[in-house]
């Protein structure tokens, strides 16, 4: 099995990371028969790979064996977001019969947390998601971890979404808060339904929390920033005068 180690993986702000412990407890609650989460979204920077990352580092740091998948096929970030210099092969890999699950499989610096990430990206997975590969892959991971956590696509571009799903216990859906129309929520539900995955939770990502909390400084410096520049004023506490 290769060893990575994952640079970027790192606790959050104390809110963040009592948020994401919140998730984690809810979780454990579901029960024994839970195991396959994958993790997704409407669309694409709602923060479903960082809702996966860090839920499947908290359950890996109480001792809790959990694997991280990476199953965004088609543009898959996650090994730049978190730091990990892999060269080998990945789950596309994998799929397509050209690698062994031990191959593809990575031990990190989190005792309890392994991971699998996506190194060749594919322009259309459809055909390796209905493989049996896929199942089979499903099933092997989770007779070896407790929890396997699964970071996908957005579900309102490609299907990729629905197919995944149905190989799941569960999904939890990341909302981004402000940035959808309930509408698309409700269109995501019904897609994820008609795949036959349950919805275990909903996660209200980036919502505000009070004038010190984690998104007024999030937002403040990065977002509005960014976007509008320090002469609109938007800078709140940290503003240049
Ligand atoms: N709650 C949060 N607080 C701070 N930063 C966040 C939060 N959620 C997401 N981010 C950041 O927002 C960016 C987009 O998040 P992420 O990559 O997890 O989205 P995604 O839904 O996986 O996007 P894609 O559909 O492109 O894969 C990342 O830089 C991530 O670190
Ligand atoms: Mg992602």
């Amino acid at each position: 099995m290769n060893e990575l180690n994952l640079d970027n993986l790192q606790e959050l702000p104390y809110s963040m990371e009592e948020a994401i412990n919140r998730l984690r407890i809810n979780i454990g609650f579901l029960g024994s028969e839970v195991r396959k989460i994958m993790v997704i979204s409407s669309v694409p920077d709602e923060g479903k790979s960082f809702v996966a990352a860090h839920i499947w580092r908290q359950m890996a740091n109480v001792g809790t064996p959990a694997v991280l998948l990476d199953m965004d096929l088609r543009k898959s970030v996650l090994k730049e977001t978190l730091g990990a210099n892999v060269k080998g092969k990945g789950t596309s890999d994998f799929l397509a019969g050209s690698a062994e699950l031990d191959e593809v499989i990575c031990k990190t610096q989190l005792e309890d947390g392994d991971i699998i990430l996506n190194t060749s990206n594919v322009m259309n997975p459809s055909f390796l998601l209905d493989s049996s590969r896929f199942e089979n892959m499903m099933t092997e991971l989770e007779k070896r971890y407790r929890y396997v956590f699964e970071d996908t696509p957005p579900l309102d571009l490609v299907s990729d979404g629905e197919r995944i799903g149905s190989q799941c216990d569960g999904a939890i859906l990341v909302i981004r808060s402000g940035m959808i129309p309930a509408r698309m929520v409700r269109d995501t539900v019904a897609k994820l339904e008609r795949a036959g995955c349950r919805i275990l939770g909903v996660v209200l990502n980036r919502a505000a929390s009070g004038a010190n909390g984690y998104y007024r400084r999030y937002y403040g410096k990065k977002y509005y920033g960014k976007y509008y520049g320090r002469k609109s004023g938007y800078y709140g506490k940290d503003a240049k005068k």
